[in-house]
């Protein structure tokens, strides 16, 4: 791509309605505010890019760094294309979110349900990322096994949900397909951590390494994402190139030029004037699940209880989904009229893939006819503004991010964009950006409950909590 085509597909970032002079005085960011971020803000930058692919932030060199991977990839998800026509992706969290999230951005919106041809000879897609047992018995009811690959994702071979999948398809593989059963799997794990990288070494498992410095919710860019997305056909080094043109301009110590940077400090500052919820709003369809990916990163990255000195912060914004058009009918309501603890970040398209012309009918009935002639393009374009407007005459602050069309280079940008935003803001609350230790205490009692040796302890101080007071269970 020349210099030319990816300028022609930068994304753009519209903070205008986060500031008083459109929000209504009071009622947004001053630039004054802004301006007094900039030395936190320049010192997070600074600290940022001196450790760019080192502790945590090995996700930040993933997009040059790749190539061989890449290849590697791109062989295998030749190989599953000629022999298999499901793929069914089994993790959680971080291993989950980001595959849903560019299959449904940058494939056929009903990709299971087209006919193989229409799917140029790729399989179908599942990402089971849950353990109710409805929700496997549904997949065994139309997959064919023998015609199906597994992807275990799991960094730490340790989660009970993506474990308990494994174990149970491992156990239907043998019992249908039999000897050939490990064939069926491609892992993809840390290279030498974890339960999992045991398991591969012992079974003959073909498997893709989650590198050191990539936690599960910045994970999309590397194996985890790559794979499920290459199996599908989507063009991996695009979506690479995509991140590498949006990490070079966040090499920028400038607010005025670059875009994260600029996105943190309006973020940061609406949440210590106690705008406590973030609302993603795509008002593009084939995005809406890359606002319960992005739901994952904002939430496990800055909800935190300390911060790096130990001292007690609980700091964090709840994020929320949403989708233009459809929610406007649901919880625009609330965003208008509802209290000023929250703002939205609408995400647009200048191009949709198609065009849908709403042809003329009923000149009789107005309120009808009226939109004849038009098309859903100009129609959920003028939603999107028309919401904007609203809110804005409501005081609600907002912001737009437009993608100049869904694309595997823009949906790069796009999430890079978005993982960058939340180290800036990570810097700036002086968190760790990259644990989860609250998700920890969770996990440690579900092994206690179901008996998992070592957890005696968790077990008994489960059992120690208070009765239940029967008069507040009806
Ligand atoms: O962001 C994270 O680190 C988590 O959401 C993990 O991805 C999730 O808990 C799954 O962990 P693992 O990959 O170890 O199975």
């Amino acid at each position: 791509m020349t210099d030319q085509a990816k300028a022609s597909m930068r994304l753009r970032v519209d903070m205008n309605n986060m500031f008083d002079e459109y929000v209504g005085a009071g009622n947004g960011l001053t630039e004054a505010e802004i301006n007094e971020l900039i030395p936190a803000l320049s010192t997070a930058h600074e600290t940022l890019q001196a450790n760019r692919g080192t502790g945590m932030t090995g996700w930040m060199t993933m997009p040059y760094e790749q190539e061989e991977i890449v290849a590697d990839i791109l062989d295998a998800a030749e190989e599953i294309k000629n022999n298999f026509d499901a793929f069914v992706v089994l993790g959680i969290g971080g291993s989950a979110l980001g595959p849903t999230a560019i299959q449904f951005a940058l494939n056929h919106m009903r990709w299971n349900e087209l006919p193989k041809e229409k799917r140029n000879g790729f399989p179908k897609l599942y990402v089971e990322d849950n353990v109710d047992p409805e929700r496997l018995e549904a997949l065994f009811d139309v997959i064919d096994l023998k015609k199906t690959a597994f992807n275990v994702i799991s960094k730490s071979g340790a989660t009970s949900e993506t474990m308990s999948q494994f174990l149970i398809i491992r156990d239907r593989l043998m019992k249908e397909v039999g000897d050939d059963w490990a064939r069926h799997i491609y892992a993809t794990t840390d290279a030498a951590r974890g339960n999992l990288i045991k398991i591969v070494k012992q079974e003959g498992m073909r498997m893709f390494v989650i590198p050191d410095g990539v936690g599960g919710r910045f994970s999309e860019i590397c194996p985890v994402g790559l794979l499920p997305a290459a199996v599908c056909g989507i063009d991996i080094r695009q979506m690479l190139a995509g991140c590498a043109y949006m990490d070079e301009l966040c090499k920028v110590n400038d607010i005025e030029k670059n875009p994260a940077m600029l996105g943190a400090a309006a973020k940061y500052a609406a949440m210590m004037k106690g705008r406590n919820i973030s609302v993603m709003m795509p008002y593009v369809d084939s995005l809406k699940y890359m606002a319960d990916w992005y739901a994952q990163l904002w939430a496990e990255s800055l909800g935190k209880k300390f911060d790096r000195e130990g001292n007690e912060v609980r700091t964090g914004q709840t994020p929320v989904k949403s989708l233009g058009v459809t929610d406007q009918h649901s919880q625009v309501q609330l965003y208008a009229e509802g209290p000023h603890d929250k703002f939205i970040t609408f995400i647009g398209v200048d191009n949709y893939r198609t065009v849908m012309p709403i042809p003329e009918g009923y000149d009789d009935i107005p309120d009808v006819s009226f939109l004849g002639g038009h098309t859903q393009n100009e129609l959920i374009a003028a939603e999107q503004t028309a919401t904007e407007f609203a809110l804005l005459k409501q005081n609600q602050m907002n912001r737009t991010i437009t993608l100049p069309e869904v694309n595997a280079f823009t949906v790069g940008e796009l999430m890079y964009y978005f993982m960058m935003e939340t180290a800036y803001c990570g810097e700036l609350l002086n968190i760790d950006a990259y644990n989860q230790p609250g998700v920890e205490e969770g996990k440690n009692a579900t092994y206690a409950l179901l008996g998992r040796p070592g957890y005696e302890e968790k077990r008994a101080e489960i059992e120690a909590r208070p009765a239940k007071n029967p008069r507040w269970i009806i």
